[in-house]
């Protein structure tokens, strides 16, 4: 393993997370049904941009026969990765966790909204790591997380994608794991292009995919 970070931001007590997945939290509930916290930041666009990423884990969701449980966490994520999106940077940076000091307000949304769900008493860890780092990816990342880190870069309303964003969408039910490498691939020479630091993370998740593809 050649990553450097730790796998995983969110180790709960296991117990508490398996019975968060039997009976989700309420908020992830509530959210499923698209009904966003009441401390969410996310102006109308943005919850729109939620809502189809929310629509298009729940169809992978179904096409890959998760049972109703699972749907309500897979729908939930699309909602809740975003949830304070708008929020300003000088509100964003006492949530996010120590570690994640330093990062921009693009990316400090995701460990914000992660750590205010689990203050919230939401004890899902694979939920609140997809949260945390669906921008910078995570090498610890199962499928509800990779399936978030691709659906909100394909979601339908990235029309700019054209063609190849609609031929990545219709591969992830069969080839998931060869759509994240392209998605992780096209997002860092993104990073790269504009000449911008990769954080230690999103490395460390290239690492992995690379390493599981050769392995
Ligand atoms: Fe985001
Ligand atoms: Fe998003």
């Amino acid at each position: 393993m050649l990553s450097v970070v730790t796998p995983r931001l969110y180790r709960l007590d296991p117990l508490a997370e398996v019975d968060d997945r039997m009976a989700p939290h309420p908020t992830v509930t509530a959210a499923a049904g698209g009904r966003l916290p009441d401390w969410a930041v996310a102006g109308t666009r943005r919850r729109e941009h939620m809502a189809r990423v929310a629509d298009l884990l729940e169809s992978w969701a179904l096409q890959w026969g998760l049972d109703e449980g699972e749907r309500v966490r897979w729908r939930a994520v699309g909602f809740l990765h975003d949830a304070l999106r708008d929020e300003p940077l000088s509100s964003l940076l006492p949530l996010a966790p120590a570690d994640f000091g330093g990062l921009s307000d693009a990316l400090l949304h995701g460990p914000a909204a992660a750590e205010r769900l689990r203050t919230e008493g939401v004890a899902d860890a694979e939920l609140l790591d997809a949260v945390a780092f669906h921008t910078v990816g995570d090498p610890g990342f199962g499928r509800l997380g990779r399936a978030l880190y691709v659906a909100d870069f394909l979601e339908p309303g990235r029309t700019f994608l054209g063609e190849w964003g609609k031929s990545l969408r219709s591969r992830v039910p069969g080839a998931l794991d060869e759509v994240v490498l392209e998605v992780a691939r096209a997002r860092i020479a993104h990073i790269l292009d504009h000449k911008a630091a990769l954080h230690p993370r999103t490395i460390a998740f290239w690492n992995a995919l690379v390493e599981e593809c050769h392995g």
